[in-house]
């Protein structure tokens, strides 16, 4: 099983890169072999890859930025996989791309399953939503739509949490935003475990389409920090709650996004951990490998 990986130096692609020995080759493409702003190069590098899925972990993940660059998050994140998913449809290649809740509004009363409307409200989640529409014209496409991704590799809320827990006496967390974290090393086993069945399936398989991916259960923001942050004995931070708008970040954020992953676990037959476990098992070998 031979994946080529567009990213190679973020959250999920390390995490994937992690998991695959024994069980996939991945070939890791960083920005500097391949930039997404270049779509012809995207083409290009698929068209010449001898491999048996591509995978794309890459994107313009920043959301407040993004409401200043639009350009070039919809470059990234919608032209580039658009781009992708063409040249794997060339080439008769599955294709798997990662989505995001911010195509939500927060707007619900209970967890978003694929069906729901999509009505972003930032930049970031318009070009995620764009990318996941050029995308799924590929009939061998999938997007995994996740949300609040966590693992022990590059920049996330829980490794960011922790850090700043060290640093500051008090550390002030949204109460106000609810969501489901998304384990990214379960992510990845996932990514890599199920690879060879999206490499033998034909067209139309409904392993192939647009899921939800994200660990069981619902919380807030607040209470996905202390979670990972009691597990720190040399942590200083006593946790204030605080609101969405007091942070004013440039961006809005969907105020609850949590997603259902019914349609994961119906087609893979794949049972999400509950979120608490594995932000407690992260956060521990997270510590383990700070300063004492
Ligand atoms: N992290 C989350 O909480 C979260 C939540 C929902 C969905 N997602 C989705 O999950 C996927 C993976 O996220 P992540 O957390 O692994 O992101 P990440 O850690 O921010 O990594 C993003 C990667 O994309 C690369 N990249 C950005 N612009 C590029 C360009 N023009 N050309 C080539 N590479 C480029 C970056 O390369 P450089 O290192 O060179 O910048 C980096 O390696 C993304 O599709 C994201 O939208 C993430």
């Amino acid at each position: 099983m031979r994946i080529l990986q567009f990213g190679r130096t973020g959250q999920v692609a390390t995490a994937v890169q992690a998991a695959a020995p024994g069980r996939a080759e991945i070939v890791a493409l960083s920005r500097a072999d391949c930039d997404l702003e270049i779509s012809e190069a995207v083409r290009a590098a698929i068209l010449a890859a001898d491999c048996d899925l591509v995978l794309n972990t890459a994107a313009f993940t920043h959301v407040d930025p993004a409401e200043a660059r639009p350009e070039e998050a919809f470059s990234v994140n919608a032209a580039a996989p658009g781009a992708m998913a063409a040249a794997c449809a060339e080439r008769d290649l599955p294709f798997v791309h990662l989505s995001t809740d911010a195509v939500f509004d927060g707007l619900t009363d209970r967890p978003y399953v694929e069906s729901d409307e999509a009505r972003p409200l930032n930049v970031y989640g318009r070009s995620k939503l764009a990318g996941e529409q050029a995308v799924l014209a590929h009939s061998k496409a999938v997007v995994l739509r996740i949300s609040w991704v966590f693992s022990r590799y590059g920049r996330n809320y829980v490794s960011f949490m922790l850090r700043l827990a060290r640093e500051r006496e008090v550390l002030k967390v949204v109460a106000d935003q609810f969501g489901t974290p998304t384990d990214g090393e379960a992510l990845a086993d996932f990514l890599v475990a199920a690879a060879p069945r999206w490499t033998a399936a034909s067209a139309g398989d409904p392993i192939f389409g647009l899921f939800h991916f994200a660990n069981a259960g619902e919380t807030s923001r607040f209470d996905f920090a202390k979670a990972a942050i009691d597990r720190d004995p040399l942590t200083r931070a006593r946790l204030e709650p605080t609101t969405q708008a007091a942070f004013a970040e440039p961006a809005p954020r969907p105020p609850r996004s949590p997603l259902d992953t019914g349609k994961l676990q119906a087609v893979f037959g794949f049972t999400p951990e509950p979120w608490r476990p594995a932000v407690e098992r992260t956060a521990d070998r997270l510590v383990a490998g700070f300063p004492a």
